[in-house]
């Protein structure tokens, strides 16, 4: 068992200390109800408004789980969600926000939220999918109870690379590597998913931890509902999209993470991570491609 106290107060103070020099930071997310970027996908009845949309709740019972998505399609922006997890007994319990494009061959950017028994520590994972292919797992502890308050999980995607960010903290990136024959998402419009469902027969613990319907309802909270993406509904949308250089996203500095951003994503490699296919030498026993230039090996 983990000394998951430590562990946080390890994380609040190694994060505190590289706050002040940062580099190519994303625009400050704009907090905006609910209803002008998304609609339910599922399950209306379990989603909860609070003081008008400013926040919703997601609740999963033995009925049904439930969740929402982006009202427009986009091909690059930013795009961010300050969400508080399911607290208490999780186990079993997946909470998930990603990018998702609705095509054959599709493309897709993951967190996952794996819930856990109390006072045990949640799993983020998340994935990449290019062309209808994933495998590309990562998996790290967070340096904060997920479950205690609300954080940012974000993520800028522009032609040069994905970078996902936990709190302004970069926790992963990919970066085109169409020149090493590895697919990138660059053309294919994706829409944003949230929800909340029951996988207790992978989440917790590989499985083995069952989740504990007494303690039902289960309730995921979300507010700020940030989307600065460039809309993409049209070919001729998605050709502005594709244009270089129009959007703040697709600027030069946000061609590569600067230095202080690397150090931050050693950390959180060198402290949190408790998986990563990059280094899953049973799977890949030469590491895919990317990796080397994603720095993951
Ligand atoms: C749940 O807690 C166990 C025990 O600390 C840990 O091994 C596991 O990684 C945690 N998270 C999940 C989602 O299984």
């Amino acid at each position: 068992m983990m000394d998951l106290k430590k562990l946080y107060l390890i994380g609040t103070i190694l994060l505190n200390l590289s706050i002040l020099a940062v580099g190519a930071q994303p625009r400050k997310p704009v907090d905006v109800p609910f209803q002008r970027n998304y609609v339910p996908s599922w399950s209306a009845d379990h989603i909860k408004y609070i003081k008008g949309g400013s926040s919703v709740d997601l609740v999963l019972d033995k009925i049904s789980g439930t969740g929402f998505q982006s009202k427009n399609s986009y091909l690059f922006g930013h795009f961010s969600m300050r969400m508080k997890l399911v607290g208490g007994d999780s186990a079993g319990v997946v909470t998930a926000f990603y990018l998702s494009s609705q095509t054959n061959e599709h493309d897709e950017i993951d967190f996952e939220f794996l819930g856990n028994r109390t006072g045990q520590p949640y799993i983020l994972q998340t994935n990449v999918f290019t062309g209808g292919k994933g495998d590309r797992e990562q998996r790290i502890y967070l340096w904060f109870d997920p479950t205690k308050g609300f954080h940012d999980y974000g993520i800028i995607w522009n032609m040069d690379m994905l970078t996902f960010f936990v709190d302004n903290s970069p926790i992963r990136v990919f970066k085109n590597s169409k020149d090493l024959g590895v697919k990138y998402p660059f053309n294919q419009p994706m829409k944003l998913y949230s929800s909340l469902w029951e996988a207790d027969d992978w989440a917790t613990r590989g499985g083995l931890e069952k989740t504990n319907w007494a303690n039902a309802p289960f309730i995921a909270s979300y507010t700020s509902f940030h989307i600065d993406g460039c809309v993409a509904s049209t070919p001729q949308e998605v050709q502005v999209c594709s244009t270089r250089g129009l959007k703040w996203w697709d600027q030069p500095a946000f061609k590569d993470l600067d230095g202080e951003q690397y150090r931050r994503l050693r950390w959180v490699r060198g402290k949190f991570t408790i998986y990563n296919y990059c280094s899953d030498k049973a799977r890949y026993p030469t590491p895919p491609i990317e990796c080397s230039r994603d720095r993951d090996v």
